[in-house]
């Protein structure tokens, strides 16, 4: 059978170039869809020989990017805005850019649009980059765009250089209050995207799947699985202290997008809804689900904590 043609559109983010490399391992040949401004230079590196310049904003250099004539099989899109990957980035990318992208897609008729969406999305009203992930989905469904939504909690190892500084001291740092969250480590997330858009089958097609590990989280539970693996004692420290953001991240919010989309995020969660109702779905399609202390055990071996 020939290798599946799969485009990502972010290839060059944290997630993205995960992606790519797990795409690249199942043997798909790859395409970086980048920016004319983007650095290509890590892609090279992991050997990726084919690239498009393709800007969410710029509907032209999408038709071109995505073009027919390249054949695409699959899309995986993991670009985002809001993260300010490149400074004049806006959040315009993750609504109008993301429509533009479904449109293109569409367009060029590509059978499978992959879409990084975020748990709960649909649920989540108050916090903008979360119901932006929602209205993709929606979308997508509208253009009647074959997709598969997968919907993972927070990032285990966003933020990797600072939480590996305060795991190595002995801390774990919470960025929510004790409440119980859903997570997943990175690599883990690229390996469902590149399964989701080479192999899984078309009956799957058109659904949002909730991925992460079997269990909720929380500093707690967190605390004690590095406990375990690190052989050491541990503590669940929180980042921002509590009145910062009750008293005084309310007031810079009133003059940043960026902060009140955070400080809703920070808010919502802690309301202990950010958890999946559907663990299911994820064993069937990907396997056994990871426990808090396996995907801890792989987070500290790929550090060589131990
Ligand atoms: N962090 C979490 O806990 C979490 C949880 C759930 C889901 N997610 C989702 O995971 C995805 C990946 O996040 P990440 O942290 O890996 O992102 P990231 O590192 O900030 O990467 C963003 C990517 O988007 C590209 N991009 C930005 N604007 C673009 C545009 N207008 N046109 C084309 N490309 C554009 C950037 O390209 P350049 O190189 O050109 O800047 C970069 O490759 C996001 O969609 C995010 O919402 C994150």
């Amino acid at each position: 059978m020939s290798a599946k043609k799969v485009v990502v559109a972010g290839a060059t983010g944290s997630l993205g170039s995960k992606i790519v490399k797990a795409l690249l391992e199942r043997g798909a040949e790859v395409t970086a869809m980048v920016r004319a401004t983007s650095k290509r230079s890590k892609l090279e590196e992991m050997g990726v020989k084919h690239f498009v310049v393709g800007d969410m904003m710029d509907n032209a250099s999408l038709r071109e990017a995505l073009s027919p004539g390249r054949k695409f099989d699959a899309i995986v899109a993991s670009a985002a805005g809001y993260t300010r990957h490149s400074k004049s980035d806006s959040t315009k990318t993750d609504t109008m850019g993301y429509r533009n992208l479904v449109d293109a897609a569409k367009e060029a008729g590509i059978p499978r649009f992959v879409l990084i969406s975020i748990l709960e999305s649909d649920k989540a009203v108050t916090v903008p980059h979360f119901h932006n992930k929602y209205l993709t989905e929606k979308y997508l469904a509208e253009k009647q765009q074959p997709f598969v939504a997968l919907r993972p909690g927070a990032f285990f190892d966003w933020a990797d250089d600072f939480m590996l500084r305060k795991i190595k001291k002995g801390i774990v740092p919470m960025f929510f209050d004790n409440v119980d969250y859903g997570t997943i480590y990175t690599p883990d997330l690229a390996r469902y995207a590149a399964i989701a858009a080479t192999s899984l089958p078309e009956s799957e097609v058109n659904t949002a799947i909730d991925v992460g590990w079997a269990t909720p989280v929380n500093g707690d539970t967190l605390a004690a699985a590095f406990e375990k693996v690190l052989r050491k004692p541990m503590l669940a420290k929180a980042v921002v202290p509590a009145f910062v953001i009750k008293a005084i991240a309310p007031i810079f919010a009133m003059f940043s997008h960026n902060m009140k989309d955070m400080l809703e995020m920070v808010k919502w969660v802690n309301t202990g809804v950010y958890v999946s109702r559907n663990t299911e779905r994820q064993k069937k399609l990907f396997g056994d689900l990871p426990t808090i202390e396996e995907a801890i055990t792989r987070y500290c071996r790929d550090r060589h904590l131990i």
